[in-house]
Order: C-alpha cells, then structure tokens, then sequence
C-alpha cells in the first residue's frame, strides 16, 4: 500500500505541477456551503480534481471539485473548492489524500473550514468557531498502515494540532472586524446520519463544541507532514434534539449562505496574519 498510494500523491502533485507552477505558502479548504469565499480571491490558475489521476473527486452537492490557485490578500494560495467525506465510501488515505498533495505542493499552513453542529444550546446560528482542539470518533485515523516516512513519523505529536499562534490571530482579527468568534472542540464523526440527540448530549457533556463529518482526519495529515493547522467551524445548525427542528442538509447549505460575508470577511482579513504569524 504504502509505495502505492505514495506514488499516487506524487503523481498527483506532478500533474498539478504540469498545469500550473504558481506556489501556495496557505493551503484553504472550504466546507460545505462555504465555496463564495473563492469569489474574494485573485485567481491565477484553476486545476479540476477530475484531472488529476486517482485524485478522489466529491458526489456531494454543494461542493464543486477544483483547487483554485492565486492571492487572497497578496499572499499565494491554493484554496479547495469542495472535499470528498469518508462517509462517501472513500479509503480514510484518500480522504486525506488532497491536503497531502497540498503539502508535496510547498503549503507551509492548512486553514480548514468545515460546516458543523453546535453542541451548546447557547450558540448563535449561525456563527463562526475557532477549532482549539479535536476527536475522531468512529472512523480510522489516516495514518494507519505502514508509516510514509517521506511525510512524517510514526508516531507524529498532535499536542498542539491546532497551532496556537494562529487561533490567536483568527481571534485578533476578528476582534478588529468587530466579529464575534466562539473556540471549542470539533469531533469528527463518520456520518452521513447526522448524530441522534443521545449522541449530542453526550458529546456536549464530554467538552465538545461542534460535531461535523470533515476536517480532523485531515488536521492529523497535515501535522503529520509538519504543517501548521488552523481552523474554523460555521456552526450552521444545533445539535439534534437541542431544538424541536429536525436537521437538514439544505438548512446547513443555507447557514452558509446567511454567514458568507462575514467568513470571507473573516478568512481574508486573516491569511495575511496568518502568512506572518
Ligand atoms: N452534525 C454533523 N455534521 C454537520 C451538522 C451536524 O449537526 N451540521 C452541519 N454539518
């Protein structure tokens, strides 16, 4: 498996390489809904997952499959428009497949930014939530099998898997915005069902602050090969059974249109920061 699948990364940085030469310093993942924060970047090139061999390619609406490659605030980026899930029935490797090609590609840092349920009945929806720290639970961590010792080590440190100095630019930004902005936990579970509200209470009471389907196996990727990680969750919906509502994809898809503006706002005010910090 290892020489494999390590030859599919290269192959398919080599083909992104062979459109395009542009190099990111910030790699930008977008969750669902939240693809608008493309149209604040300066595009230079756009290459389609469809034409990267092997690459795995998302079946979800709402997210479109391309890297966009340009500045977002004069900084070089490569911003992902739409992830596959692992619930889609992709291999835990390929899920984190794209933020390890981001890596091979020279990113120095992984902004990711998923749609997520909150787990505090007091959360505004929706609203934006700094990721301090996180849990998979119920699916396998990506760097199971034999270790790629091109990328990292066995047994990688996750201490501080969100780095620290960039939560406290995301909050330093926000702050000049005059943006509020929550921190908590992210647990990452399987999906597609979203949670029961047994499942809600528990996680809420263990210290969780959003539960979502993306983003924590691709944090232990990416600090595995040694980038900085940062994140933010659009707390598009409460828990199940923290309101009488029962939860749907389109309620998620339509918080992320009703917080656009103030994310993007948020996210390009703080990459220059974050390219410093
Ligand atoms: N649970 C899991 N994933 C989600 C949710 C949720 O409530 N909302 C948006 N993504």
């Amino acid at each position: 498996m290892a020489n494999e699948y390590y030859e599919k990364l290269i192959r398919c940085r080599d083909a992104v390489r062979a459109k395009t030469d542009f190099q990111p310093r910030i790699g930008l993942t977008l969750g669902s809904g939240l693809g608008p924060v493309a149209e604040t970047m300066d595009i230079v090139a756009t290459v389609d997952y469809k034409d990267l061999p092997g690459f795995p390619v998302s079946t979800v609406p709402g997210h479109a499959g391309r890297f966009l490659f340009g500045y977002i605030g004069g900084v070089p980026v490569v911003c992902m428009q739409g992830r596959v899930h692992y619930y889609e029935g992709f291999d835990i490797h390929d899920v984190v497949l794209p933020a390890r090609v981001m890596g091979l590609l020279g990113i120095k840092t992984l902004f990711l930014t998923n749609a997520a349920g909150g787990l505090d009945p007091k959360m505004d929806i929706p609203s934006l939530m700094v990721i301090r720290d996180q849990m998979m639970f119920n699916l396998p961590n990506p760097l199971m099998g034999p270790n790629l010792d091109e990328l990292g080590p066995r047994f990688p440190d996750m201490s501080d898997i969100y780095d620290p100095a960039l939560r406290k630019v995301l909050h330093e930004t926000a702050a000049k915005l005059g943006q509020k902005l929550e921190e908590g936990v992210y647990i990452q579970l399987s999906g597609p069902s979203f949670e029961t509200p047994f499942e809600v209470r528990y996680f809420g009471s263990i210290g969780g602050g959003a539960v979502g389907m993306s983003t924590a196996c691709e944090a232990v990727a990416a600090r595995h090969m040694g980038l900085r990680v940062c994140g933010i969750s659009c707390i598009a919906n409460l828990g199940a059974g923290l309101t009488d509502a029962p939860l749907c994809h389109e309620e998620v898809m339509a918080a992320g249109d009703a917080i656009a503006e103030r994310f993007s706002a948020l996210v390009t005010a703080a990459i220059p920061a974050i390219d410093k910090a």
